[in-house]
Formats: C-alpha cells, structure tokens, sequence
C-alpha cells in the first residue's frame, strides 16, 4: 500500500509525518520522501540551490523518483509493506508545472508523459490545503528561503494540486492544514488505518 502525503510548503508537512511515525508504529511503515530518498535527491537539493534551468531541475526530480522507486518503494510494496512518501510524483505535476511554464509548450503533458508506463500511482494522497497567508507566514520563520516559496509560486502550485484532487477524488483526501496539530494527525492516521482496513477486506474471498 502506498500512501503519499502532499501540499505546499508551509502546510505542516513535516510536522503530520514526525508524529504519524510515532501514532502509526504499529503497521511498521516505511517513511520515505521526495527529494531524497537516495543519492539523486542531493543533486536536486544542489540543483534547487543553485536556481539551475527548469528543464534540468525537473529531469532531476524524475529521476530521483526512478531512483527512489527502484530502490526503495517497489521492493517494500512487493514485499507487502506500508510505504508513506513525504512527496511524490504530484510534486512534480503542481511545481514543475509552474517552473516550466512558457519553457516547455505543455508543461503538464510532458511531466505525465515521462512518469508514463513505469511510475507507481498511489492508493491514496492525503493533500494538506492552506490559504497562502497562513502558508507564507508560516514560511517567514524559516531561513534560506527556496525559489519555490513566493506567493504566485505557491498560488499556482496549490491550484494545480487542488485541480487534481478534484480529478481524482478517490485517491486524494483534502486535509484542512489550518486545524490543530493533534485533528490533523488523528485525521490522517485513522484515514490511513481504514484504507488499510478495507483493503484487507476486499482481499478476503
Ligand atoms: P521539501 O520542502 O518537501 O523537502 O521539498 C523541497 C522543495 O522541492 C519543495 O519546495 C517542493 C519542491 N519539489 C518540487 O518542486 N518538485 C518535486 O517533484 C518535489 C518532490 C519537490
């Protein structure tokens, strides 16, 4: 089972994924994320500092998901294992959409069309939704700053997630981020537990 967790920066992210760890250690999960997970991920963390050109930054972040589901995510969810990823590929389709806007003539075909025939698409993506104000003051604590974190960066990167949830309504599940800490996390550890649930039973014969 793949779950993938998603949202703007500023939207709580870290904070949800540090105490799932600890409200879902019974199912053993393995934690994972995008950028990162592998040695490709330095290069895209090199590549975001740096500000190099979209198309290069892009091409890194899918391959740092290659890399991440050949060596991580594939083997555990063949062996049956829970796998959360803080980001996936839904990061790329809202951010790059917005990076190579006006670099590529359709930047969103041609972000699906390199995940096409070889990607995993989740069971579920719990996509945490805040308004941009609350987004960039929470941002305005942080230093270093990534070219990300500007207002019609984030603007447009939200609508595009939203205009996904609203595509696939049965794999994303809309998180208010503005609630208190403890419902978030209740309300995503229990969201997880019953696709979990439900899946057990509909393998039953
Ligand atoms: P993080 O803040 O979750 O570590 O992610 C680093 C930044 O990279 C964040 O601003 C979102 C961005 N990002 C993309 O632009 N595309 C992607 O595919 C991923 C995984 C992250």
């Amino acid at each position: 089972m793949l779950i993938t967790i998603e949202g703007i920066d500023g939207t709580g992210k870290s904070t949800l994924l540090t105490a799932l760890k600890s409200q879902l250690a019974d199912l053993d999960p393995i934690f994972t994320r995008e950028p990162g997970a592998t040695w490709v991920g330095e290069a895209v963390r090199r590549a975001i500092a740096e500000q190099i050109d979209p198309i290069t930054e892009a091409s890194l972040f899918v391959a740092d998901h290659a890399a991440h589901l050949s060596t991580l995510v594939r083997p555990a969810l063949n062996k049956g294992r829970l796998v959360i990823s803080d980001r996936y590929s839904d990061s790329r389709f809202a951010y790059q959409s917005v990076t190579l806007k006006g670099v590529v003539p359709d930047p969103e075909g041609w972000l699906r069309a390199m995940h096409d025939g070889w990607s995993i698409i989740p069971d579920r993506t719990f996509l945490l939704v805040l308004s941009i104000d609350d987004a960039l003051a929470r941002l305005a604590d942080k230093s270093g700053r990534e070219h990300f974190e500007k207002r019609e960066v984030l603007e447009a990167v939200q609508n595009n997630y939203l205009a996904y949830a609203w595509a696939e309504p049965s794999r994303f599940v809309i998180v208010d981020a503005a609630l208190e800490k403890e419902e978030i996390v209740k309300f995503v550890a229990d969201g997880i537990r019953q696709i979990l649930q439900s899946s057990k039973s509909h393998r039953q014969p």
